[in-house]
């Protein structure tokens, strides 16, 4: 697995919880009558389970999934109250069905190219349950049109430490080179490196290809009140209650 290993996910997990902090109030108010007919709600790249917790709380029932293994640990740990926990490798497996499929953190953008990602959300869609949500973040390609000059920037905690240097090597390329320095318990210092790339698209483009899925979706810039960052995208869309009548 390219993305997340053990050291990145745990910094992840201690010092990037900002994001599903700020996207849950917007996606539980969403969520409500999913929750109110006690339906599944699916996790697209869970990660180490921060947006979960937020829907664990508020009373819902959950399978979260993603592709990392150190990810998956951490959730295992974190929200060991969901109804399931599994690895699903996007774009090729296919995710359990839900009666909403939900995503933070541009999961879709980790994909190697356009058509991966455009497959990526085919899956997510497959998974919405007739009179199901979908409701999901992606980067546009405004994302690096904003963060072209951005400069090196460096976190440090009691135990961690991450230095990144941001790069668009093209239009629709979003990179993140990483130095993660994390403390032994003997107090010595070890180091990991992770790459990301992240693809980026036209997220206009993206509701027909939902259409095509018996989704109806739209493009936003939020999932409620909230105000995300520039060139973020949201994705929210659903599936009619009698689709497969009218199929
Ligand atoms: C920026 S993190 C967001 C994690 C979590 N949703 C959050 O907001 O804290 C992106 C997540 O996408 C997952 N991911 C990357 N590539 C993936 C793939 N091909 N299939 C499924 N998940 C993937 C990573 O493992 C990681 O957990």
């Amino acid at each position: 697995m390219a993305y997340y290993r053990a050291d990145l996910a745990r910094v992840h997990h201690l010092g990037f919880g900002f994001h599903a902090d700020l996207c849950a109030p917007g996606i539980l108010k969403l969520l409500e009558p999913v929750r109110d007919r006690g339906g599944v709600v699916v996790e697209m790249g869970c990660g180490s389970g921060l947006l979960t917790r937020h829907l664990l709380d508020a009373g819902h029932r959950v399978i979260a999934t993603d592709a990392s293994p150190a990810m998956l640990t951490l959730a295992r740990q974190y929200v060991p109250d969901a109804e399931a926990i599994e690895q699903v490798v996007l774009p090729d497996d296919a995710l359990p069905p839900g009666d909403a499929v939900v995503s933070v953190g541009h999961v879709l953008n980790y994909l190697p190219d356009e058509g991966s990602l455009r497959r990526g959300l085919v899956a997510a869609a497959r998974a919405v349950r007739p009179g199901g949500i979908l409701a999901l973040d992606i980067c546009d390609l405004e994302w690096a049109r904003v963060r072209r000059a951005w400069p090196d920037r460096g976190w440090v905690s009691r135990d961690w430490a991450l230095v990144t240097r941001f790069a668009v090597p093209t239009p629709d390329r979003f990179v993140r080179e990483m130095a993660i320095f994390s403390r032994n318990e003997d107090g010595s210092w070890r180091r990991d490196d992770e790459r990301h790339d992240n693809i980026l698209v036209d997220t206009s483009a993206l509701p027909e290809i939902l259409a095509e899925e018996g989704i109806e979706g739209s493009v936003g810039v939020s999932f409620g009140q909230e105000t995300l960052p520039p060139g973020l995208r949201v994705i929210l869309g659903h599936r009619p209650a009698d689709y497969f009548d009218l199929k």
